[in-house]
């Protein structure tokens, strides 16, 4: 668990971080990134848009951990794509997580609604990237990259960026596989991390995937969660129970053979869950 990969700056990350993503602001994120933290995790995801910045905070602020054996990222939302604005925003995370300093700082998607018309986006991208860059400099985020990116979307902000990406987040598991743009990522040091590696929960109860857990005695969880990191990516799941929150550390103990990685790999497409970014509503 607390293995780590090397960012293209020379950034330590934790192998394996502790995805916020719906996990309600109160009492439910609070709980379930304390209990994270109790558990051995020191790698935590949260974004402005998941709306639980405050209770992460106090979470991390109430676990007595010192704050260098932390590693926090946070996301920049679709509303902040011009320079002035992005700098605000992460003024606010940093506000609202009660931090003077995050790890990773992302943009969350490449294409806000807001800026479709006209290829406005690139030039969003482009502004948010050069306030981001001015972040790191000062800094204020000791690594910076994009979520949701493509290969498109990363091959335009490549024109204007002074520094590159060093982390693309992107919805990663057997059946989203996404394989071009994790080839792409990886030919550029760009490390992969996988958010929804237990697909939404929705692979949880995959017969392919319940007869390989059998096999290593895992429970399914355990076996997404190997595979994401046997393929080189950086797993972010998530839970709100504890036991759930215990079980999906406990990965390091095996590794899944060839044959039962190319098993899942045969999973792509299986539960048709791809976010295509270009349409969605926000
Ligand atoms: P919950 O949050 O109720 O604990 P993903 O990380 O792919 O987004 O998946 C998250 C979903 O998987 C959540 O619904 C979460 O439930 C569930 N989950 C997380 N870990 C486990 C586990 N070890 N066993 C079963 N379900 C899990």
């Amino acid at each position: 668990l607390n293995d780590t990969y090397t960012l293209s700056n020379g950034v330590k990350i934790p192998v394996i971080g502790f995805g916020t993503w719906q996990a309600p602001d109160g009492d439910v994120a609070y709980q379930s990134v304390r209990s994270a933290l109790d558990n051995g995790y020191r790698h935590i995801d949260t974004a402005a848009i998941y709306g639980n910045e405050v209770s992460v905070g106090r979470a991390i602020a109430d676990s007595g951990i010192a704050r260098h054996e932390l590693f926090i990222t946070t996301k920049l939302w679709n509303d902040a794509h011009d320079y002035d604005s992005a700098r605000q925003a992460f003024q606010t995370s940093l506000d609202r997580l009660g931090l003077d300093y995050v790890d990773l700082y992302l943009i969350h998607w490449p294409n806000p609604k807001h800026l479709r018309q006209n290829n406005q986006w690139e030039i969003g991208n482009a502004e948010a990237w050069r306030a981001m860059e001015d972040i790191y400099q000062a800094g204020k985020a000791r690594a910076i990259g994009v979520s949701n990116f493509q290969i498109s979307d990363l091959k335009s902000l490549e024109k204007h960026q002074s520094i590159a990406p060093m982390v693309n987040q992107n919805f990663l598991n057997p059946s989203d596989q996404q394989s071009e743009l994790v080839q792409y990522n990886q030919q550029h040091n760009i490390l992969n991390e996988a958010y929804s590696p237990l697909g939404t929960g929705k692979l949880l109860s995959n017969p392919v995937i319940e007869n390989i857990s059998q096999k290593y005695n895992k429970s399914v969880a355990q076996i997404l969660i190997r595979w994401s990191l046997d393929k080189g990516f950086l797993p972010l799941p998530k839970s709100t129970h504890a036991d759930y929150i215990k079980a999906n550390t406990d990965v390091f103990d095996f590794s899944l053979s060839a044959d039962d990685i190319q098993q899942l790999d045969n999973l792509s497409g299986s539960a048709g869950l791809h976010l295509d970014a270009s349409q969605a509503d926000f």
